[in-house]
């Protein structure tokens, strides 16, 4: 099995306390309900379900 510690990420994503996921990376963001595609560097993703911009984190987190 190939060791891939030393490889740069294509793709990083960040768990950030109390907070949303950050992904960095060449990302393509798909949604079916609302059939968006974003194309983008960087996203992030609501993971406390406060966020009036779904999928997307609106900061209702830290209110
Ligand atoms: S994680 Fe920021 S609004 Fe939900």
């Amino acid at each position: 099995m190939e060791n891939n510690d030393k490889k740069e990420p294509s793709t990083v994503v960040e768990v950030l306390d109390g907070g949303p996921l950050r992904i960095k990376g060449h990302i393509v963001l798909k949604d079916l309900k609302r059939d968006i595609t974003k194309a983008c560097e960087e996203v992030m993703l609501c993971t406390c379900g406060e966020s009036a911009n779904k999928p997307f984190c609106d900061r209702s987190h830290a209110r």
